[in-house]
């Protein structure tokens, strides 16, 4: 299959493009987009032979369920059992990189949930993706637009590296404004829970809902997590990869990127601004200053698969402390190394 793609400016958007995205997904077939998180996979969410070729497109395991994509609240309530008091509350942050889980309807084809009894829903903020769901007018199943496994795309060029032939269209809108995905809270139970961290932080999330909670999984490691995405190897570049926190992390980094690279091994670097001209000799990357956790958050993805472009054998990453976007972006660096983690 030829894989097009079609270049969308937000601020001025194609209509064409949206159009032919639109009948595609109608159709029951594959369309790439983006959101203001990371790039999506999408498919009719009510056709379960289209959300099919999501799990085979992907190679992803059949019991991860599906976010269904919204472009209105009153499409939200044709598609889940009771709202609670407390997710109104948080509707608010909508629209916006927050996913909700709720009981589902009837009307949800069981692989959209795994054969779950409740379903993720996202109303993104993203004017491109708003303008797609609101053309096919189905609330639109979609994935992070990678190969399971891989880091997550934030622009075109990273969905067509894993998804070229595989797919009709990718609808290019340039890079992700936020870079890691929406925050999963449960929204189904009485107590609301934080499944994966994102954007919207514990600590942000608190201050609206002060029962919310974390997932055993993230408070502990060791932990299986209730979220059936998160217990799978996740966010994973091609090379090896090594996580420092701590004070003397640049040391650490330093000593032993020599090593490696005395070992004759292409060795990559991502740190902080202020560290990088210590590593001249290695292929660095940037994620900016340490006080902008922002920043870091939208580069992470970016630079990882940066890393596997450049064919570095091992990665040496700076950590942060696991507070506010520095819990989420842990959450995904952790998974990126398979908890591979020094802390000094
Ligand atoms: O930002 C995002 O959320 C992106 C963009 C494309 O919207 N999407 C995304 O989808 O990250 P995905 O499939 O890569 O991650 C969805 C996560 C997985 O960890 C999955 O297990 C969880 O949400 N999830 C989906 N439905 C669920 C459910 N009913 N109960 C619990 N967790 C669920
Ligand atoms: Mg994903």
């Amino acid at each position: 299959m030829k894989t097009l793609v079609k270049k969308v400016n937000r601020e001025n958007i194609n209509k064409d493009v949206i159009k032919h995205g639109a009948e595609l997904i109608k159709k029951g077939e594959l369309v790439a987009f983006p959101t203001e998180t990371v790039y999506g996979l999408g498919a009719s969410g009510l056709n379960g032979r289209a959300c099919e070729k999501i799990f085979k497109t992907k190679n992803r395991p059949a019991d991860n369920p599906l976010i269904l994509h919204i472009s209105s609240i009153d499409m939200l309530y044709t598609l889940v059992g009771e709202v609670r008091e407390d997710a109104k509350k948080l509707m608010h942050l909508w629209p916006g990189p927050l996913t909700m889980v709720f009981k589902k309807s009837k009307l949800i084809p069981d692989i959209v949930t795994a054969g779950g009894d409740t379903v993720a829903i996202r109303f993104p903020e993203d004017r491109i993706a708003h303008e797609l769901i609101k053309e096919a007018n189905i609330p639109i199943a979609a994935p992070s637009a990678n190969i399971s496994g891989r880091p997550s795309p934030t622009n075109a060029e990273d969905v067509y590296y894993d998804l070229e032939g595989k797919i009709p269209l990718i609808i290019d809108g340039g890079p992700s404004n936020i870079g890691i995905e929406s925050t999963v809270i449960d929204m189904s139970e009485e107590i609301p829970t934080i499944l994966r961290p994102g954007f919207y932080t514990y600590e942000y999330i608190r201050e609206i809902l002060p029962h919310v909670i974390l997932d055993d999984a993230l408070v502990d490691d060791k932990k299986i997590p209730k979220s059936p995405g998160q217990k799978y190897r996740h966010y994973a570049p091609k090379a090896q990869m090594k996580i420092f926190v701590g004070f003397e992390a640049s040391d650490r980094i330093y000593d032993i990127a020599n090593e490696q690279k005395n070992l004759g091994k292409k060795v990559g670097i991502l740190t902080f601004e202020d560290k990088i001209d210590r590593f001249k000799d290695f292929y660095t990357i940037s994620f900016g200053q340490k006080s902008d956790l922002r920043y870091m958050s939208h580069i992470l993805f970016t630079a990882l698969r940066q890393m596997d472009r450049e064919g570095v054998d091992i990665i040496l990453a700076e950590g942060v402390n696991e507070k506010n976007l520095g819990k989420s972006i842990m959450n995904r660096m952790k998974k990126s190394a398979s908890g591979n983690i020094e802390y000094l």
